[in-house]
């Protein structure tokens, strides 16, 4: 196994659609914890979305795409309600054994739909800034429809945070989650979606660069950053 280039043929165990859905609603649930020590987004929410959200001077909606157990826009939702900060989430996912976990965890300003980007760009409906995480490795051929799907929901930002690939990553994750991986399919699926993750060069070159720029907002982190067309 080589970490030099992109495994875009490797599928994860919880891409399967007959895995064990008790494992499957542990993985989705223990990402909660999984994603808040890897993910960073309490970084760019800090630096990038607060600093939005705060200028809008006004209620926002803010729409996580591809929003999976739910547990990244809860937390989204969870820092910007302690800023004082009025904001409706909501995280859409077309994955009903996603939906499934993540509709259990709604409530009065985070709702939850199963429905995918271009479905819901479809309805008309628009948001003032857009997020996803974790979702451009997963994608394959369908990443350039995504990426202009999140551009024409958003009229603010677009956010899209990612691990990165690269030896650092793989080594500590392999040794981190451990503890967490029991009775999950985290351990396997998360070591494989580091195999299919892209490095920041590779990201800029998958992604329209007119309308998109890759930074690293933290270690082993990769975030797209657009400017929505809403
Ligand atoms: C690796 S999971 C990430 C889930 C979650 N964001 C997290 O960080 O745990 C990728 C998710 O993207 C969803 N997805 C794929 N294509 C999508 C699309 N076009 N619109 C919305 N969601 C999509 C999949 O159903 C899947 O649940």
């Amino acid at each position: 196994m080589t970490l030099a280039r992109r495994d875009t043929v490797v599928r994860e165990l919880m891409d399967d659609p007959d895995c064990d859905p008790e494992r499957l609603r542990r993985t989705l649930r223990r990402f909660s914890t999984v994603n808040r020590l890897v993910s960073a987004w309490g970084i760019v929410y800090r630096h990038r979305l607060a600093p939005w959200l705060w200028g809008l001077g006004r209620p926002a909606r803010v729409l996580d795409l591809g929003s999976g157990g739910g547990d990244v826009v809860l937390r989204l939702a969870d820092l910007a309600r302690n800023d004082g900060l009025a904001v409706h989430w909501v995280g859409a996912d077309p994955d009903p054994r996603a939906h499934d976990v993540a509709a259990a965890r709604a409530r009065a300003d985070v709702e939850f739909r199963c429905v995918d980007s271009a479905a819901l760009l479809a309805t008309g409906e628009r948001f003032d800034a857009v997020v996803s995480n974790h979702v451009l490795h997963h994608l394959g051929d369908a990443l350039p429809a995504f990426a202009a799907d999140s551009l024409a929901l958003s009229a603010g930002p677009v956010l899209h945070g990612d691990i990165v690939r690269s030896r650092g990553a793989y080594g500590l994750y392999a040794v981190g989650i451990t503890p967490f991986a029991p009775g999950t399919f985290l351990r396997t699926d998360g070591l494989r979606s580091i195999r299919r993750s892209f490095t920041a060069a590779e990201l800029q070159e998958a992604l329209d660069p007119a309308a998109w720029t890759v930074e690293s907002p933290a270690p082993f982190r990769l975030l797209a950053v657009g400017r929505g067309r809403a």
